[in-house]
């Protein structure tokens, strides 16, 4: 990436969205509900997920969206397992993808076929707590506050420039699991607001802080 990287040249003025998932796909619902109420200006291109028995493309079908199921072990690797959805992406003309929920970590020639096009949504503050089950790893760090993050896609896990950020205070009385329900309440909201500001706002990359032109 370079330091300097402008937004809208980048995402083109095209606002077809490719959205990876891997399994119940409320992120993905959020997405839709933006749109339908128009939050958003956007359009769903297609929904794609490793998984073909996700239950999340069941939301996609009830909305009218295209979906693909490319199960991730019958391709010989991760490189042709990423070709394989690139392919999917572009003959829609994808113009920005979304990962909501997506648990495969992407190549980098994935990553090179959309610079800073790709978009991810991690239940924590980043960079605390990466991977899986980042509301667990909190709530057992003992953290007083943790959240969501929304960042641009690198090749690197769960890094990137940060897009948007929610705080979600961490309860004497939570489980991990009452977190993690908090915590979505949060991602829900920030991830089509995050989608817009890429469509729709000016904005630059320095480095690795992303930049809203005011
Ligand atoms: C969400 O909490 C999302 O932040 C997380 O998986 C869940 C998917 O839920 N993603 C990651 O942990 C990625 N590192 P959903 O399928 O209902 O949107």
């Amino acid at each position: 990436m370079s330091s300097q990287d402008s937004g809208p040249a980048r995402v083109g003025g095209n606002r077809r969205l490719g959205v990876l998932i891997s399994g119940r796909g409320s992120n993905l619902q959020a997405i839709i509900d933006a749109i339908a109420q128009q939050r958003l200006d956007a359009e769903i291109a297609v929904v794609v997920s490793n998984r073909p028995d996700a239950p999340g493309l069941d939301r996609a079908r009830r909305a009218g969206i295209e979906t693909v199921g490319l199960r991730h072990t019958d391709y010989p690797s991760r490189e042709a397992f990423d070709a394989a959805m690139v392919g999917e992406l572009r003959r829609r003309d994808v113009g920005l993808v979304c990962l909501a929920g997506f648990m495969r970590l992407l190549g980098e020639s994935f990553v090179a076929a959309f610079p800073n096009a790709i978009l991810n949504i991690h239940p924590s503050l980043l960079p605390a707590f990466v991977g899986l089950h980042a509301q667990r790893q909190a709530w057992e760090h003992g953290v007083k506050v943790s959240g969501a993050t929304v960042h641009i896609v690198t090749a690197e896990l769960d890094d990137g420039p940060i897009v948007r950020q929610a705080v979600v205070p961490v309860l004497p009385s939570d489980t991990a699991d009452s977190l993690a329900a908090r915590i979505l309440v949060e991602e829900h909201r920030i991830y089509p607001e995050a989608i817009r500001v890429i469509l729709d706002d000016g904005w630059t990359i320095d480095g690795r802080r992303f930049i809203e032109r005011s």
